[in-house]
């Protein structure tokens, strides 16, 4: 969508994986504390993102969505302030159908401008909206709708689509928003995270900047998987140009979590100018190489063992776009260390369900 946002990917929080829908007041404010003091958003997180449940089950008499007193006393502007007085941004969620997927609040079906109009005067800057509750009604339609009145609100808000890829978002919604979901829900499991993968590659060649596949949000730090599982799914994330919206409570990371979650050399893979998703390009017997351009004619190349034993993987320069003949250097972005004058090939061995990432850069 052109509304100057999202030349590359967004980056910041959301509380679903982690807390599903305990959201409060308090919640958000520690959130954004921590991802300061943390030195997360000086990485270039930046979105505070509040899921399902934050309003009142019934609008006002004027037909306008009310903030949950019992968890939101003070409103969502004030949430808004206090977050941009830490140089971050607010998300809120809403639902292109008549009530959202908890049925805790109204959809804003119907109520679009208005809707719009409110978030802006909050001074929100990022809209999730789901799919539950919709009549029946296309979802080009809905999504539309709500692009517009995003559009004449008065304030930039990026536009993120949760349709969970039933209508072939990647196909229509590059007009319509800033990001669209190509998946049903993650949940923090290794078979779940790699089926997302899987799902969202098939869409890469629709993603540019200012729209991006998007294959949910990050489960990195939720206890659900291994350290190098973890590992792989930031890689890969960053790789295919998906937003990196954490789920987990960045209150309180252990010390792995913090280190996956701020590697600056994977993170700018993901911010990368070009904005070229990268995608599997090879796959025998789980062992699959994923790779794709970077500015300044780099590859960005993940080596992913996902068989269940140890083993080693090669990735041809032929399949990853480059002429045989090139001699690269390879940067390993996990060990932060350089090999010089690699030809032709590159091969590494690694334990079940790890993987190496490198930014190869022509010599
Ligand atoms: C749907 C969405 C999730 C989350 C929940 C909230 O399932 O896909 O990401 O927003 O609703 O109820």
């Amino acid at each position: 969508l052109v509304n100057g946002l999202a030349q590359t990917p967004q980056m910041g929080w959301n509380n679903y994986n982690h807390f599903s829908r305990n959201i409060s007041d308090q919640l958000i404010r520690e959130t954004a504390d921590a991802m300061v003091s943390s030195g997360l958003s000086a990485l270039g997180y930046r979105y505070i993102n509040m899921d399902d449940g934050w309003a009142e089950l019934n609008r006002d008499s004027n037909g306008n969505l009310v903030p949950r007193a019992s968890i939101f006393p003070s409103g969502i502007k004030a949430v808004a302030d206090y977050v941009h007085g830490k140089g971050l941004q607010l998300g809120i969620y809403g639902d292109a159908g008549t009530l959202t997927c908890s049925k805790l609040m109204p959809g804003s079906l119907g109520y679009e401008e208005q809707d719009a109009k409110t978030f802006a005067s909050w001074g929100v800057d990022y809209l999730k909206y789901d799919n539950c509750h919709n009549n029946d009604i296309s979802p080009q339609e809905r999504y539309k709708t709500m692009s517009k009145a995003l559009l004449n609100s008065g304030r930039k808000i990026f536009f993120s689509l949760c349709e969970w890829g039933q209508d072939n978002p990647a196909t229509w919604a590059p007009n319509v928003g800033n990001s669209w979901r190509t998946t049903g829900d993650i949940n923090d499991s290794w078979d779940s995270m790699t089926s997302r993968a899987d799902q969202n590659d098939k869409w890469a060649s629709y993603a540019a900047p200012g729209g991006w596949n998007d294959p949910d949000m990050l489960e990195v730090g939720n206890d659900g998987m291994t350290t190098e599982e973890y590992r792989s799914h930031f890689s890969i994330w960053a790789l295919a140009k998906a937003p990196l919206l954490i789920g987990c409570d960045v209150r309180s990371m252990s010390s792995d979590t913090i280190e996956i979650l701020s590697n600056k050399e994977v993170i700018s893979v993901n911010q990368d100018e070009l904005g070229v998703q990268g995608k599997k390009v090879k796959s025998h017997a789980s062992l699959e190489v994923w790779a794709g351009p970077l500015s300044g004619g780099r590859v960005a190349l993940v080596l992913w063992n996902r068989s269940s034993s140890k083993a080693s993987i090669t990735a041809h320069w032929s399949d990853i776009g480059l002429k045989p003949s090139v001699s690269v250097q390879a940067r390993d972005l996990w060990a932060h260390s350089t090999i010089s004058s690699v030809q032709g090939k590159l091969t590494a061995t690694m334990e079940s369900h790890a993987c190496k990432m490198y930014v190869l850069t022509p010599q």
